[in-house]
């Protein structure tokens, strides 16, 4: 016995140490293939063209793509086998049959046979000063078996003599359809489904789930190039609904509102409050459910739960979403569901959520009439890439797919061909803005579309495809995307002579007194832009003592100069100078 086991561990072992090997060396594989470094030595010779794979690539744009390197990161995202809960496994939950809702208590539960429920409703409350953040708990009210639910959102509590169980549920009726729609077809719905802070390369590294649902069955339109407008997640959400970059514009939702279309809003996080409401806004707002799920966290009963962990918030705002998405089905329905509170760790339970919701409802039908929009407001540096130039330029592209109802495909054959070819065009929110009022106007709603106010001349993915720039879209320089940084051999002179000049000129900074100086320890990233002739580069470095910065310089007739700030990308507590400008810089004497 202890042979064979042993037996296969060497078995095991060999496996392994050819796995590991296989994904070692897959990257490089990968990764000179289809990448190409420059030499800028020799840069006289390549200066206009340079061959890099581009997710946009026109006259007044070039983004490279970076994307075959992901499998550098392979060996961190290995996605770990998730069960999802099942609600019906609690001991109380919601049935629902057309336009209502009903409230269960498991009968065989075999454990509590003797189990006393009551529940409570749960709505917003509007006697308060902010009425945000409070909600309204009303009596607990007995019932047994079950009961017809009257409100969206229920407490229920039930007693077992040892424990009480606690659980809040949430349930959409369609009570709000008496809304009637003149228009005949019915215009299509829209559902924008968004996660915070995920750029196009981390969606590859994380969601391999989703998005092999996403593009193996070829209807869903990935935009490549799209960009963030401005470094903050509120601003970007805001020019997707309001075509400004400031709350002085109307929100979408109040345009959908006046045709008769049902909205909703929902995001997981109760703390981030990225829209407070003092007037609710939308038909459903799910903010009050959330509150209360954090008030009333769920209480299990013993060797009652399969489940293996306790449901996530994001799983609740996507059982919502599903929940709202099915009942309106066949009404207008506008809504936007915002996952935030997801993590690294949190990812491969999403992963597997979001693909389930989309088969959901393609089973259901929802996509034959719905317009979805499964996006992010940005990226951000993480894992492997976080200090890299590949990491800088992933912060400014998030995912973006679009998927369009095929009867629209069908009508409008045009339209869908200029947003095919806007795959690989520079696109933002603010050409999402004007794409959702043409979805109205195109569906026979009798609306003028407002030109965004922040970008005037952005215009509906609908459209003829025209060259823009970062300029012509208004994205902040310090975002712009556009520049074409193409990776440089990092042992190259200049490269070399550029990192000591940025290493240098920290130190000229720092305040001799109370920090270290520095040396350079290593070239850690560096790329050199299109637009300037590859004059300008980019350039991260790690010194000694530890700290990574990261600057743009130009090199001009062999001389260098710094082009902006010097970045500091890692973390530091700095108590030795209270300079907030000389604290970036500082790495503290002593100890
Ligand atoms: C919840 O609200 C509905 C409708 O207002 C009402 O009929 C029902 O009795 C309420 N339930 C409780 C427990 O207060
Ligand atoms: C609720 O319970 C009653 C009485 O047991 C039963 O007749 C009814 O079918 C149940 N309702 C639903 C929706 O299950
Ligand atoms: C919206 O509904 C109201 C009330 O049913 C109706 O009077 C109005 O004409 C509808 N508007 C549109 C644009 O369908
Ligand atoms: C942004 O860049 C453009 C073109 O390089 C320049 O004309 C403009 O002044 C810059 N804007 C800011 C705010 O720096
Ligand atoms: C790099 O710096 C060294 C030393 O100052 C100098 O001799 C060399 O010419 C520089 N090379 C380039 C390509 O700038």
């Amino acid at each position: 016995m202890p042979l064979r086991i042993h037996k296969n561990k060497i078995v095991f072992e060999i496996f392994l140490v050819a796995s590991i090997s296989l994904m070692c060396f897959t990257p490089l594989f990968f990764y000179n293939r289809t990448t190409t470094t420059i030499s800028l030595i020799h840069i006289e010779d390549a200066k206009h063209h340079v061959p890099i794979p581009a997710l946009v690539s026109n006259n007044k744009c070039l983004i490279p793509d970076f994307s075959q390197m992901y499998f550098q990161q392979f060996m961190y995202s290995i996605p770990k086998k998730y069960t999802p809960c099942n609600r019906k496994n609690y001991l109380t939950f919601v049935t629902k049959s057309e336009n209502t809702a009903t409230l269960h208590v498991k009968q065989q539960n075999g454990f509590y046979p003797e189990v006393s429920c009551c529940y409570s409703n749960i709505s917003r409350n509007f006697d308060r000063v902010n009425p945000d953040d409070t909600i309204k708990i009303s009596k607990c009210r007995k019932f047994t078996k079950n009961v017809t639910l009257a409100t969206d959102f229920v407490l229920v509590k039930c007693d077992t003599g040892s424990v009480q169980y606690k659980q809040v549920h949430a349930a959409i009726t369609a009570k709000k359809t008496t809304k009637n729609s003149d228009i005949w077809p019915p215009p299509f719905s829209v559902l924008i489904l968004g996660i915070d802070k995920i750029s196009r390369l981390s969606f590859i590294r994380n969601f391999p789930k989703t998005r092999h649902y996403l593009t193996s069955n070829n209807k869903w339109v990935s935009l490549n190039g799209y960009a963030k407008v401005s470094d903050d997640t509120f601003t970007n959400i805001l020019a997707l609904l309001s075509g400004c970059k400031t709350m002085e514009c109307d929100l979408i939702w109040s345009e959908f509102e006046k045709y008769n279309y049902t909205t909703a809003f929902g995001e997981d996080d109760v703390w981030s409050k990225t829209f407070t409401f003092h007037k609710q806004l939308t038909d459903y707002y799910f903010r009050p459910y959330f509150i209360a799920n954090e008030k009333y966290p769920t209480v299990e009963l013993n060797k009652m739960f399969p489940c293996p962990d306790r449901e996530t918030p994001f799983e609740r705002l996507l059982d919502l979403a599903k929940d709202f998405s099915v009942t309106f089905k066949n009404h207008p329905s506008f809504a936007l569901f915002w996952i935030k509170t997801a993590t690294v760790g949190t990812f491969p339970k999403l992963d597997y959520s979001i693909r389930a919701l989309f088969r959901h409802l393609n089973r259901k039908g929802v996509f034959a009439n719905t317009f979805v929009f499964f996006l992010s407001d940005q990226g951000r540096r993480e894992g492997k890439n976080e200090f890299t130039n590949v990491g800088w330029l992933e912060e400014k592209l998030p995912f973006v797919y679009v998927l369009v109802p095929k009867k629209f495909q069908e009508i409008y054959s045009e339209e869908f061909r200029f947003l095919k070819l806007k795959q690989n065009e520079l696109t933002t929110p603010f050409d999402l803005y004007m794409t959702l009022q043409d979805i109205m106007v195109l569906t026979q709603v009798n609306l003028d579309p407002k030109p965004s106010q922040s970008c005037p001349t952005c215009e509906s993915l609908f459209m003829d495809v025209t060259e823009k720039s970062c300029l012509d879209s208004e994205i902040e320089n310090r975002s712009c995307p556009c520049d074409g940084f193409v990776l440089t051999n990092l042992d190259d002179l200049v490269v070399r002579n550029a990192s000591l000049f940025i290493v240098n000129k920290v130190n000229e900074f720092v305040d001799q007194r109370m920090c270290r100086s520095y040396e350079l320890r290593k070239v850690l990233s560096s790329s050199a832009s299109w637009s300037s002739g590859y004059k300008k580069l980019l350039i991260s470095v790690q010194t000694y003592p530890y700290s990574v910065f990261e600057a743009f310089v130009t090199y001009v007739d062999k001389v260098f100069e710094l082009d902006g700030e010097i970045k500091r990308l890692d973390f530091a507590i700095v108590r030795c100078v209270s300079d907030s400008f000389l604290k970036k810089y500082c790495v503290c004497k002593g100890k």
